[in-house]
């Protein structure tokens, strides 16, 4: 079987990599000539473990090929999945769908075989519907030979671990309209089908409905335990344990109950937001309404990280607790106390990324923050192991250093914003000599704050109230 996969960012060059990998010949093909000449010398745009190495592999054995022609994949595939981006629209929570459109009228005014398109895409429900008579109609005004039939089959891929995740998922969900199309996908998955991996054969609404229920559902368990870290900040009690109890509770579970400094990425702030534009289209504005508090909740951490830098500091520099206010003042117009406090401090900012193992920065919380604190007049010194020359396209007036040390060395106040092993493992003692003032803000809780007061730092942490007296 001969698979073609359209759009090779993220989602489409691991998908063409693991299906190559899978034993399928690939063409992966891209409207972007620049991308297609990188991946055809065998060379990943971004970082992802474990990919750059499958990439180069199969790029040398020749079973994976890259290519811009919709002609070159339209008589030679049996299977076209499509995986180009479906963006938030600018200005607007929806979600933007000319790129599957495109996608799926070029398939089907140059296939000349009979074929199968799958879908992977992220779309609002209805869209694959939709997408079939386009489909239909575009087939019948083109006048080609060969049967072409279309699947909604969603990735539910993580970056960092995007390789495994898509040759072990936790399960396939296949929405289809024939017995065949579904036979063929189940050739095209048997390696997971024999390891037992769940299969689920549903129409196209579930499936395109799975995908999003999974990321609200995600997304809504991490603003749960952020909003409970507003309740710790401000009556006391810890939100590790907190999270770490009600975890025990198999319908509950641990996962997804880490309280910091928020979501970020490519997939869940949009698709939280495209959900709701959605439901709102299908008159249910009330239905998903709780999402919009899941995303201010989220958001109101990034004030709470600003507010928590303006409290350390003030207590640092006068031993008063000046505060911002959260919610108030500290988003992206600083407020003056902000402004009073930070202007002129220096502040390492470790972590930029919206999680480690990515050098992903869209929606970044980490950078949003770093931003921020810029914006309110305070001398930053990003250091990111993956992620600054990402950070720098998106705000290059702000200070970056290539080196843990140099982001360091004379700060006032650090703040760990991603979880890279390489702040979790800091050794206080060592980091205490470098910087100015010894302050630190954990705003991921990844931190065990004993060494670092040991070692003389006022240590503040999200989840946490911030009570410096009691607890040096
Ligand atoms: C997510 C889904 O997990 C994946 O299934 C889907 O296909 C795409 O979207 P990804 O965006 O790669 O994957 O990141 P994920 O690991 O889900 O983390 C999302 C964000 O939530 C990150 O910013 C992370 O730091 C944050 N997070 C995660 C928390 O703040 N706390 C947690 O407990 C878990």
């Amino acid at each position: 079987m001969r698979v073609s996969v359209v759009g090779t960012g993220y989602l489409g060059a691991t998908h063409a990599a693991c299906m190559a990998e899978l034993g399928f010949e690939v063409l992966g093909l891209d409207i972007d000539q620049a991308k297609i000449d990188a991946l055809t010398r065998g060379e990943l745009p971004f970082h992802e473990p474990g990919l750059p190495e499958l990439l180069l592999k199969h790029v040398q054995s020749g079973r994976l090929r890259f290519t811009t022609s919709y002609e070159e994949v339209g008589t030679w595939a049996d299977a076209h999945f499509i995986g180009v981006g479906t963006p938030q629209k600018p200005g607007e929570s929806a979600a933007d769908l000319r790129y599957v459109d495109a996608a799926v009228t070029s398939l089907a005014e140059h296939i000349t075989r009979d074929a199968l398109i799958v879908g992977k895409s992220t779309v609002p429900v209805g869209t694959a519907e939709r997408l079939g008579t386009l489909l239909a109609d575009a087939r019948a005004h083109a006048g080609l030979p060969g049967t072409v039939e279309l699947a909604w089959n969603p990735e539910f891929l993580r970056e960092g671990y995007a390789v495994q995740d898509t040759l072990a998922p936790d399960r396939l969900v296949v929405g289809v309209q024939s017995a065949h199309a579904e036979d063929l996908l189940r050739q095209i998955y048997a390696k997971s089908l024999a390891e037992g991996t769940p299969w689920i054969t549903t129409d196209f609404a579930t499936a395109e409905l799975v995908k999003v229920a999974a990321n609200a559902f995600l997304a809504t368990k991490i603003s749960f335990i952020n909003a409970f870290s507003e309740i710790t900040e401000a009556a006391g009690g810890d939100i590790g344990t907190l999270a770490d109890a009600i975890g025990h509770d198999p319908r509950i579970g641990r996962k997804f109950l880490n309280a910091g400094v928020g979501f970020g990425g490519g997939c869940l702030p949009k698709d939280i937001r495209a959900l709701q534009a959605r439901v709102s289209e299908l008159g249910l504005d009330r239905t998903m309404r709780f999402l919009a508090e899941m995303d201010d909740i989220n958001l109101r951490r990034r004030d709470r990280v600003v507010d928590l830098a303006v409290q350390v500091l003030s207590h640092s520099l006068n031993g008063a607790i000046r505060t911002t206010g959260v919610g108030e003042g500290s988003g992206t117009v600083p407020s003056p106390a902000a402004v009073e406090i930070l202007n002129g401090a220096k502040i390492a900012i470790l972590g930029v990324t919206f999680k480690p193992h990515s050098d992903d920065v869209r929606d970044s919380p980490a950078l949003d923050v770093a931003n921020r604190l810029f914006t309110a007049g305070a001398d930053v010194a990003v250091y990111d192991p993956k992620g600054n020359a990402n950070a720098a396209r998106r705000f290059p007036r702000l200070g970056y250093v290539n080196t843990l040390a140099k982001a360091v060395i004379g700060a006032d106040l650090l703040i760990l914003l991603t979880e890279w092993d390489e702040f979790r493992q800091m050794d206080p003692e060592d980091i205490g000599r470098l910087v100015d003032r010894k302050n630190i803000i954990d705003a991921r809780n990844v931190l065990d704050p004993a060494p670092w007061q040991t070692a003389g730092f006022t240590h503040a942490a999200l989840g946490h109230r911030f009570a410096p007296d009691a607890s040096v």
